[in-house]
């Protein structure tokens, strides 16, 4: 059963998730870490680098693996996600450039491109701790609601509601890419640890439907009710509704 953590407000989410990273990488050196982008990861991001910066942490063995990547975007184009995550993390502590993972968005074909991904996960041993971000309309990664749940890395039209929710990072909804390449459900559920991390009312109606109804394609976060070691941590904002009609979730917090 999952664990949920309600922290006071948006740094605390990242201050607590910073931490549980820091665990795993701290009991194991050579930890493979899923990443994800966005804006609630950002003060994740500040507190691991101000970790690095005390000397508390060291990820010279680090190895990470990005979710996803705007298909048609160019690694240096200031919203491909791999601009975010060097901007945010990869430039500010010691990880090997081989060591980081991440889709290309210009791949000549991007399902070998996939497929390779894949692959590369499977020689680096597997992901021993996936962080997520959950979309308005339930999406992990960039798995959208669908009749299916896709399990490989592949490639993904995106929705209206989140090229809409995306836009804010772009100068008009025309800009925002209409596909992306991402983690299947498979991938993620593969890894041995995740922590899900959310802030802010609009993402309590996506946690409630994630863990009070059935698992459902179309809600593709409700996969995680069959994780062993899921971690969600979230502000008063995004958990409390689910704590008021499920207090149980809570009981081992
Ligand atoms: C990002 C990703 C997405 C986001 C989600 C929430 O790599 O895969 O699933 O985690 O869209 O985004 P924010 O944090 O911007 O609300």
């Amino acid at each position: 059963m999952a664990k949920f953590i309600i922290a006071k407000d948006h740094n605390q989410v990242g201050e607590i998730g910073a931490q549980i990273i820091s665990d795993q990488i701290k009991l194991k050196p050579a930890s493979v870490l899923g990443l994800a982008t966005g804006s609630t990861p950002i003060p994740l991001y500040q507190h691991l680098v101000r970790l690095y910066q005390q000397g508390v942490l060291d990820f010279a063995a680090v190895k990470s693996f990005n979710l996803d990547e705007y298909a048609g975007l160019s690694a240096d184009h200031p919203q491909s996600y791999h601009a975010f995550m060097d901007e945010n993390l990869f430039s500010r502590i010691n990880i090997a450039k081989e060591n980081i993972h991440i889709l290309d968005g210009l791949a000549q074909d991007p399902e070998q491109q996939c497929q390779s991904f894949e692959e590369e996960i499977k020689k680096a041993g597997g992901i021993d701790l996936q962080l997520l971000g959950i979309g308005n309309n339930d999406h992990i990664g960039f798995n959208e609601p669908a009749s299916v749940f896709i399990c490989d890395t592949h490639v993904v039209d995106l929705t209206d509601s989140t090229r809409e929710a995306n836009r804010r990072f772009f100068s008009s909804l025309e800009e925002v890419p209409t596909q992306a390449l991402t983690m299947g459900i498979r991938t993620i559920m593969a890894a041995r640890k995740i922590l899900l991390i959310l802030n802010g009312q609009n993402k309590a109606a996506a946690i409630e439907k994630a863990f009070l109804n059935v698992i459902d394609p179309q809600v593709p976060v409700s996969i995680l009710q069959l994780h062993p070691d899921v971690t969600v941590v979230g502000d008063e904002a995004a958990l409390g509704g689910l704590k008021k009609q499920a207090p149980s979730l809570f009981a081992s917090s």
